[in-house]
C-alpha cells in the first residue's frame, strides 16, 4: 500500500469533558510520530497486515512493532502496550488487534474501538489518538466508523456519580483524537454533530435511568423536560398536571397514578426547525415514553427479589428526552413531539384493583386482570391523545414486558409495526448505529387473547405471548397514523456488575429521524 495517499489531511479531535462535548477540528498534515500525546492506538490485522498508520510507525521505530508480532495473535479486542518504542515521541503505542482481514463488520471495529479506550483508562492517558478509524471495511461508509466509535468511547467514559459522595474519576483521558483519511469537511463535521449529539441523548437517558425513585419522580422528569426548553430555542415545553388531564379524559392513565402519593404528569415536548424552511413542512411525528418512575406491581404486587430495578420503568421516558435533546442539537428540520404520561404504580387503598374497569380516553372500556400490566394502561391514553396532532408516524418506547426479556434478552428491542417500510427503515438504522431491533408478529390471532367478559378489552392476555398481547393492546388504541412500538424491557438496562441504564433506544430512533430528514 502507498503510504503517501494515508497521511490524511485530516484529523478528528473530540474532547471528552464529563457532559461537555466540544469537537475541536483542524485541517492538518499529520506525521504521528512526532505527536506528544499518552497513547497512539495502531490496528493490526491477525494475518499480520498492519494498517496504514502501523505500517507506517513501524517503519520509523525501525521494525519494532512487526519484532512483538510473533506474540501477538491480534484477534478482535486483543491489546499489547508497547513503551519507549524508537523514534516515536508518544509515550506508549498500543496495538489492537482488528480480527481477521474478511471479517471486518463495523460491529467488530467498535469492538477494538472499545478495546483501545478501555486499554487507555488503564493507562490513565489524557490525551490519545485511535488511528483505527482508518480502517476501511467493504461496504460500510467510513463516516459510520467515526460516528460509532464516538458513541463507543462516550459510552466507556459514562459514569454514574450523582448520588454516590465518594466516587473516583472513571479516567483521566481529555482528549481523543480519530484519525481519517476522508477529505470532505462537511461530512466530517456533519458526523461529529451528529455523533455528538446522540452521545449527550445516551448520556441523559442513562443519568435519567439510573437515579432512584425518590430522587427521579415524575415531577422530576417534568423539570428534566423544562430544562430542554431552556437550553434550545427550538423546543417548546408543556407539562399538564391531574386537573388538567382530567379534562382530557385520560381516565386510565389516572388510574394507575391514584395508588401513589406523587402527583402524575403528562410532559408535552415539541420540537420545531428553528430557521427558514426551504421545504414544505412534514408531517409531524410524535414520540411516545413510557414514565412510570417506579413499578411495584400495584395491588398485583412484584415479589421483592430485584424489584429495585423498576426505578428503570421510566427508561422510555428517559430516551424520549434524550432523543429530544439529540434532535435538538441537530435542529432537524422535521417537526418531533414528544408524549411523556409519568407517574408511579403503587399499592394502596385508592390502587387499581384485579376487576376494576376503566374507560380509557378513547371511550374502550378496559377490565384490569392485572394491576401490573399498567405500562399499557397509560401509554393507550397518550396514544389516544397523539391522534390530536395529525401525526404521520408514533414511536413509543417503553420497558413494558418481561415476556419480552424472556424472547431477546439483551441484545435486540422487540420492535412491532403497523407499516413494512417503516420497519424497514428502523432495521436500516439499527444496523447502522449498532442498536439493533427484531422485528415480532402482530397477527389478529393474538388478540382473542385480551377479550374480556366484562370490558371492551382485558389488559392482560394470560402468560403466552406476553409481548404480543402487549403490542396488541396497544394497537387497539392507536389512530390513522403509521406506528412502531418499541419494547426495551430487555435492552433499557444491564444487570449484573455493569448493572445500569444504557441509554437505549436513544442512538437507534434518533438515526432513525436523522435518515427520515437526510430522504426527505
Ligand atoms: N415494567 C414491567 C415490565 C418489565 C418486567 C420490564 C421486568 C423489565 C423487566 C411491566 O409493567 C410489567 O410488570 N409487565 C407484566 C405484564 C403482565 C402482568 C401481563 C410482566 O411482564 O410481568
Ligand atoms: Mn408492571
Ligand atoms: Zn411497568
Amino acid at each position: 500500500m502507498n503510504i503517501k495517499i494515508i497521511y490524511d489531511k485530516f484529523i478528528l479531535i473530540l474532547k471528552l469533558l464529563r457532559n461537555h462535548y466540544g469537537i475541536f477540528y483542524r485541517k492538518k498534515e499529520v506525521n504521528l510520530s512526532t505527536i506528544n500525546v499518552d497513547v497512539i492506538g495502531l490496528g493490526v490485522y491477525s494475518n499480520g497486515i498492519l494498517s496504514p498508520s502501523t505500517e507506517k510507525i513501524n517503519n520509523i521505530s525501525g521494525n519494532f512493532l512487526k519484532n512483538v508480532l510473533n506474540e501477538f495473535k491480534a484477534k478482535t479486542g486483543d491489546s499489547i502496550v508497547l513503551y519507549n518504542v524508537p523514534n516515536i515521541k508518544a509515550k506508549k503505542i498500543i496495538l489492537i488487534g482488528l480480527g481477521e482481514t474478511n471479517d471486518q463488520t463495523i460491529e467488530t471495529h467498535i469492538k477494538a474501538e472499545e478495546s483501545f479506550i478501555s486499554s487507555c483508562i488503564k493507562l490513565q492517558a489524557k490525551e490519545c489518538i485511535s488511528t483505527l478509524t482508518e480502517n476501511n471495511i467493504k461496504n460500510i461508509d467510513n463516516l459510520l466508523l467515526i460516528k460509532n466509535a464516538i458513541i463507543a468511547a462516550n459510552n466507556s467514559l459514562y459514569k454514574y456519580t450523582l448520588t454516590l459522595k465518594d466516587h473516583k474519576e472513571i479516567s483521566n483521558i481529555k482528549k481523543i483524537i480519530f484519525t481519517t483519511q476522508i477529505q470532505n469537511e462537511n461530512s466530517i463535521q456533519r458526523t461529529l454533530l451528529e455523533a455528538t449529539a446522540i452521545s449527550s441523548g445516551i448520556n441523559l437517558a442513562k443519568e435519567l435511568g439510573n437515579l432512584p425513585s425518590n430522587i427521579c419522580t415524575p415531577t422530576y422528569l417534568a423539570n428534566e423536560a423544562i430544562k430542554l426548553e431552556k437550553e434550545f430555542k427550538n423546543i417548546k415545553v408543556n407539562v399538564l398536571n391531574i386537573e388538567e388531564v382530567q379534562k382530557l379524559g385520560m381516565r386510565s392513565f389516572i388510574s394507575v397514578s391514584k395508588g401513589s402519593d406523587e402527583p402524575l404528569k403528562f410532559i408535552e415536548i415539541a420540537h420545531t426547525y428553528n430557521g427558514v424552511q426551504t421545504e414544505p413542512e412534514q408531517k409531524t411525528i410524535v414520540i411516545i415514553g413510557k414514565g412510570i418512575t417506579f413499578d411495584s406491581g400495584g395491588i398485583s404486587l412484584k415479589p421483592s427479589s430485584s424489584m429495585e430495578e423498576m426505578k428503570y420503568d421510566m427508561c422510555g421516558a428517559a430516551a424520549t428526552l434524550g432523543i429530544m435533546k439529540s434532535i435538538a442539537k441537530l435542529n432537524l428540520k422535521q417537526k418531533i413531539i414528544a408524549l411523556i404520561p409519568a407517574c408511579e404504580n403503587m399499592p394502596s387503598g385508592k390502587a387499581n384493583k384485579p376487576g376494576d374497569v376503566i374507560e380509557s380516553m378513547s371511550g374502550k372500556t378496559i377490565e384490569i386482570l392485572n394491576t401490573d400490566a399498567e405500562g399499557r394502561l397509560i401509554l393507550c391514553d397518550a396514544l389516544t391523545y397523539a391522534e390530536k396532532e395529525d401525526p404521520y408516524l408514533v414511536i413509543d418506547l417503553a420497558t413494558l414486558t418481561g415476556a419480552c426479556v424472556v424472547a431477546l434478552g439483551d441484545y435486540r428491542t422487540a420492535l412491532f409495526s403497523n407499516d413494512e417500510k417503516i420497519s424497514n427503515l428502523f432495521n436500516m438504522a439499527s444496523e447502522k448505529i449498532l442498536d439493533y431491533v427484531w422485528k415480532m408478529p402482530l397477527d389478529d390471532h393474538y388478540k382473542k387473547q385480551l377479550k374480556s367478559n366484562f370490558a371492551d378489552i382485558a389488559n392482560t392476555g394470560g402468560s403466552s405471548a406476553g409481548s404480543i398481547t402487549a403490542a396488541c393492546f396497544l394497537s387497539e388504541f392507536i389512530g390513522k397514523y403509521k406506528w412502531v412500538h418499541l419494547d426495551i424491557a430487555g435492552t433499557a438496562w444491564n444487570k449484573g456488575i455493569i448493572k445500569g441504564a444504557t441509554g437505549r433506544p436513544v442512538a437507534l430512533v434518533s438515526q432513525f429521524l436523522i435518515d427520515q430528514e437526510n430522504e426527505s
